[in-house]
């Protein structure tokens, strides 16, 4: 059977676009591979070190957010990165034997060094981020990675991290294939990719007035002045919106372009598909999260799976090394 790891770092709520983009491919695998998914808090770290308050609260607010968008912790191991050590002895010996020159020329690196202004990021841990993912990765031998594009460098390292370990050390260590998902993309409110720093998501379980402010503010084609004006939906948020979530699309698509329907009505629309969309996603997340003890029994689960399957690996890699 093959093995699939993800994980994601603990900043906060999710949103439509982790959803579409990771959540649901992730859903599909549990049915058919051996899955974990990983809080990996310990790379949270490497950016957010000076306040480590929030980050285990947020572990357990993103469990309960993969819950709600359908993973079943009876099915797939949940766990967190801090919480099975051997994640840190694999950093270790991998860090080893990764040239620096690998690190540098990692495209995540560079970008985010180049954006991030507001923190300061010439630490070590940072330069090895992707060694610690790989770390994750290669612990399990998952074959399977289910990832957004942004992280496709780091699974290319990952990869040559295997083979570097393998020639040195012999065949243990499995190189994994990532996997994209070919779902919709969803944009944000204002039309850029939907993301936390811009302020434009909608999260997973989002109160209805909540997602009637947000759908009013969504960008609409500036051209449609009033009704009869003819619309270009192919620029419109609120149409990308209706193209995901209204199987009658074309029908709109027609309307606005023929001046048949306005943007208010068109929104309003738009907000009770998205609200019957989300409405069970609300109550499911909201009874989770009153829950606490019982979302920290499933990361301790987790754990204490994650950690036998992880001390195999340890097992074989010290006997290959000879420790
Ligand atoms: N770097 C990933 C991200 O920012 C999170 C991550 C950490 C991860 N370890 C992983 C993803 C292992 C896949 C596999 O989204
Ligand atoms: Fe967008 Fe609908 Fe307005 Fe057309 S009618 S521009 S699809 S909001």
């Amino acid at each position: 059977m093959s093995k699939v790891l993800s994980g994601m770092r603990p900043t906060g709520r999710l949103h439509l676009g982790h959803y579409f983009g990771a959540l649901q491919n992730w859903v599909k695998f549990q049915s058919e591979c051996e899955c974990y998914y990983m809080s990996a808090d310990w790379h949270a770290l490497t950016t957010d070190y000076a306040d480590t308050s929030a980050v285990d609260e947020n572990t357990l607010e993103m469990v309960a957010d993969w819950i709600t968008a359908g993973i079943d912790p009876e099915k797939s191991v949940l766990f967190k990165q801090s919480g099975v050590f051997h994640h840190s002895e694999l950093f270790l010996i991998l860090s080893m034997i990764t040239p620096l020159s690998w690190l540098h020329r990692c495209p995540t690196y560079k970008e985010q060094i180049n954006e991030i202004k507001n923190r300061d990021l010439s630490n070590y841990g940072f330069l090895g981020y992707p060694i610690l993912q790989s770390a994750d990765i290669l612990l399990y031998k998952a074959d399977i990675v289910p990832v957004g594009e942004d992280q496709l460098s780091h699974l290319e390292l990952a990869r040559e991290i295997a083979r570097r370990f393998n020639n040195f050390y012999g065949d243990i260590l499995i190189e994994p294939k990532e996997k994209l998902t070919k779902a919709a993309r969803v944009p944000g409110l204002d039309g850029r990719k939907m993301s936390k720093s811009y302020g434009n998501s909608i999260l997973l379980g989002e109160s209805d007035d909540i997602l009637r402010d947000k759908v009013k503010n969504m960008f609409t084609d500036p051209l449609k002045i009033k009704k009869s004006s003819a619309g270009h939906p192919c620029g419109c948020v609120v149409f990308a919106f209706h193209e995901i979530f209204n199987r009658e699309y074309k029908n709109r698509e027609e309307k606005c372009k023929a001046g048949a329907i306005g943007c208010v009505s068109c929104k309003k629309q738009l907000m009770e598909i998205l609200s019957e969309f989300m409405g069970p996603f609300t109550e499911k997340r909201k009874d989770l999260i009153a829950d606490k003890a019982y979302l920290k029994k499933i990361v301790e689960t987790g754990c204490r799976k994650a950690a036998e399957t992880a001390h195999q690996t340890m097992e074989e890699i010290h006997k290959a090394m000879k420790f």
